[in-house]
């Protein structure tokens, strides 16, 4: 196969978390060059290896593999598509930039033979695009659930079980790394909600915009509400919908609910993300794994730039119509 010459966009948590990984392995691979924001900041590897200059990766033809690990969604947008269209496959962990893009990065793919890929996107380490993919590719999905957003989840845990205030921890999923640099995304559902929409896509084969989905956040939430939930012994955690209703609609939303002690969501803490599937014919299943945080995503980054290598690529093949979604309020808050 062909030897995989990288060239990597951004060095944060997540870049520094791959390339921990990818030091302890033999892999036929070699990143070749790093484009970072800001030059001034120390690195742990050899300056050459640095530069701020974007046409040093996009304009090198060495480069056959672009790992877009940056914060900023449209310029890692114009990043992505102008390395498919170059030939150069891409794999990137930005959930935002995917879920606004999707319907016209897969045309890129399929119009010049590239492919994106983006495991790492979406609930960190846990493989749940590359199973809706495949696993469930001939099954009808009733639903997809869970908790998708390890910051929210964080904070959640800390106030439930150690009483501690929602802002102190929040500040320590932002010093751990699981937080995004505009922690909003997080405690606002919107990061979850991006999610939800590349799992849609993935497990119905439609195209969503982000926009047009229902997300209510973590930072709703007042006093009162968790008191509520204490006294009854139940929990809160932030759970993103994609629900399958009258056969060929599709809901969705991310709400703040209450989840009871038999509810296999109840002990999913800390960091950690679950995503519940419920098929028609496998019936439930449950993956569970940590959603944040550089070695997890790293991992499922690198398992991505190793699928590259065996020429993998989505097909989002389970195909309903836009128009099949529904996103009225009214609706879902009956669900
Ligand atoms: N901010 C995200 C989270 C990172 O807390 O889940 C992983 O996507």
């Amino acid at each position: 196969t062909e030897r995989l010459i990288i060239g990597m966009f951004g060095f944060g948590v997540v870049g520094q978390g791959l390339y921990d990984i990818i030091k302890t392995k033999k892999l036929n691979l070699e990143i070749k060059k790093f484009v970072i924001k800001n030059a001034n900041k120390e690195r742990t590897l050899p300056a050459e290896l640095f530069t701020t200059n974007a046409e040093a990766i996009l304009g090198d033809d060495e480069i056959n593999t672009v790992v877009e690990l940056i914060d900023d969604a449209e310029a890692a947008f114009e990043i992505t598509r102008r390395a498919l269209k170059s030939g150069k496959n891409v794999v990137s962990a930005n959930k935002k930039m995917i879920a606004n893009h999707l319907e016209e990065l897969t045309l890129i793919q399929q119009e010049y033979g590239t492919s994106l890929l983006y495991e790492g996107a979406v609930c960190g380490s846990i493989p749940i695009i590359r199973n809706l993919e495949e696993y469930y590719d001939n099954e009808l999905l009733h639903s997809v659930s869970g908790i998708f957003n390890g910051s929210s989840n964080y904070i959640l845990s800390k106030v439930f079980n150690e009483n501690q205030s929602y802002n102190l921890a929040l500040k320590q999923a932002q010093e751990l790394g699981f937080a995004e640099t505009d922690p909003t995304l997080d405690v606002g559902g919107f990061d979850p909600k991006y999610k939800l929409t590349i799992i849609a896509s993935h497990a119905y084969g439609i195209y969503v915009d982000p926009n047009d989905i229902l997300n209510i956040g973590i930072d709703q939430l007042d006093n009162q509400d968790i008191r509520f939930a204490k006294e009854k012994g139940f929990k809160i955690k932030l759970l993103p919908f994609a629900k399958e209703i009258n056969n060929n609609q599709v809901v969705l939303y991310v709400l703040p609910r209450l989840i009871t002690s038999d509810n296999i969501l109840f002990n999913v803490e800390n960091e950690y993300n679950g995503v519940l599937v419920k098929a028609a014919f496998a019936d439930e299943q449950f993956f569970y794994g940590k959603g944040a945080g550089g070695h997890p995503t790293g991992s499922a980054v690198l398992s991505d730039i190793a699928a590259l290598r065996y020429g993998y690529r989505y097909e989002y093949k389970k195909h309903l119509d836009a128009s099949q979604v529904l996103y009225s309020t009214d609706y879902q808050l009956k669900v």
